[in-house]
């Protein structure tokens, strides 16, 4: 057997806190163990010409644990099996000039750094025959087959302290405050901030809402003398017998843009009341800025762990956080799926035991 002596990187899909903190400890991990590692610019567009990668070493990524974003840039587009590309060699074959040119440029390996998005083009490259391992990144830790994603930790850490900032504002104002917050198809991020920051409501989409219910209890509130309130809106809840809210639909290149739901449930819920009422986006903030210790350790422990799959040669796989440990899990297992919130789930169970109402 061959020794892995060159890896190639890549970060896809939307960034994340924490992509510039693995990518630092597959660097250090990396070449502590002699193996060379080539950052590829704008997901797998990295490998499309020579000139969008180059090679990456400590040095480079000293100081980049803290940093949000991703050093590599990131892309957010559909399946690139179905395009053909314009290249210093001509229109290609999307799928076919990343594998010929991730042979040209002598790579024995790849790390791709990604949602489910890249995780499941990661596994088609990985059946066309690229030695591949995954580690799953997004906000929205919908990702199936790990308990956490990096990432996550910061956007909750984010909305709850946003939460906590509208509580006082809605209090002094004796005003309902809707809070609407990232996570595609998945509550998870809702449920965390809206239980962290105390709300009243919590819409999910895992969890179809009746309008009627939730303001009941907004009401029931007002009659205790707690005159104002707060409500976590998923972006991908949607009331009983209705649908998503859509900015922007899914086309052939972008998966769709969800949002607006806040807006939406602002006249109603203020109608239904009677009380003023203020809707606030939290929208690409919860991306941004330093990954929380919790994100930069998680972080830390996949970019470890994948340099090590690759040195065994585990390809195929991603690594995961099955607590107290770092796994690998077969990527065919993880991708393609949602992991959303159980009904069962001992959160949502004590949310409710609270008084927090899902509108169900
Ligand atoms: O998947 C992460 C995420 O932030 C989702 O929560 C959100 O729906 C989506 O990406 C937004 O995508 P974009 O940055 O393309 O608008």
């Amino acid at each position: 057997m061959t020794p892995i002596k060159r890896i190639g990187i890549l970060t896809g899909g939307g960034d994340a806190p924490g992509l510039n903190a693995v990518i630092r400890a597959v660097v250090k991990t990396a070449w502590n163990n002699g193996i060379g590692v080539v950052g590829l610019e704008d997901s797998y567009d990295g490998l499309l010409e020579f000139d969008r990668s180059r090679i990456i070493a400590p040095r480079d990524v000293t100081g980049i644990l803290r940093l949000g974003g991703t050093i590599l840039g990131t892309i957010n587009t559909g399946n690139p099996f179905d395009s053909v590309v314009q290249t210093s060699d001509g229109p290609r074959p999307y799928g076919e000039r990343v594998i010929d040119m991730f042979h040209k440029m002598g790579l024995d390996a790849l790390v791709a750094i990604g949602g489910d998005g890249t995780l499941a083009i990661g596994h088609q490259f990985c059946l066309r025959g690229i030695p591949l391992v995954g580690v799953p990144k997004t906000i929205d830790n919908d990702i199936v087959g790990t308990t956490n994603t990096f990432g996550f930790d910061t956007a909750v850490a984010f909305a709850t302290d946003a939460i906590d900032r509208l509580h006082t504002t809605a209090e002094a104002h004796h005003r309902i405050m809707i809070v609407e917050v990232m996570g595609r198809h998945a509550g998870w991020i809702a449920l965390y901030a809206g239980v962290a920051g105390g709300a009243d409501a919590i819409l999910i989409p895992e969890i179809p809402f009746d309008i009627d219910i939730v303001t009941d209890r907004l009401r029931a509130r007002d009659k205790w003398g707690a005159k104002f309130s707060i409500v976590v809106v998923a972006e991908g809840a949607y009331p009983k017998g209705g649908t998503v809210t859509l900015q922007e639909a899914a086309s052939k290149t972008h998966v769709e843009r969800l949002g607006g739901i806040g807006a939406q449930l602002c006249p109603a819920i203020a109608e239904l009341t009677k009380k003023e009422t203020r809707n606030v986006v939290l929208g690409h903030l919860q991306r941004g800025g330093a990954p929380t210790s919790f994100d930069r350790v998680l972080a830390t422990r996949f970019g470890g762990k994948a340099v090590e799959l690759i040195m065994q040669r585990q390809f195929g796989t991603m690594v995961a956080w099955d607590p107290p440990d770092i796994i690998s899990r077969p990527l065919e297992e993880c991708v393609g799926k949602t992991k959303t919130v159980p009904m069962d789930f001992d959160l949502l169970l004590t949310a409710r035991s609270l008084g927090i109402t899902f509108g169900d």
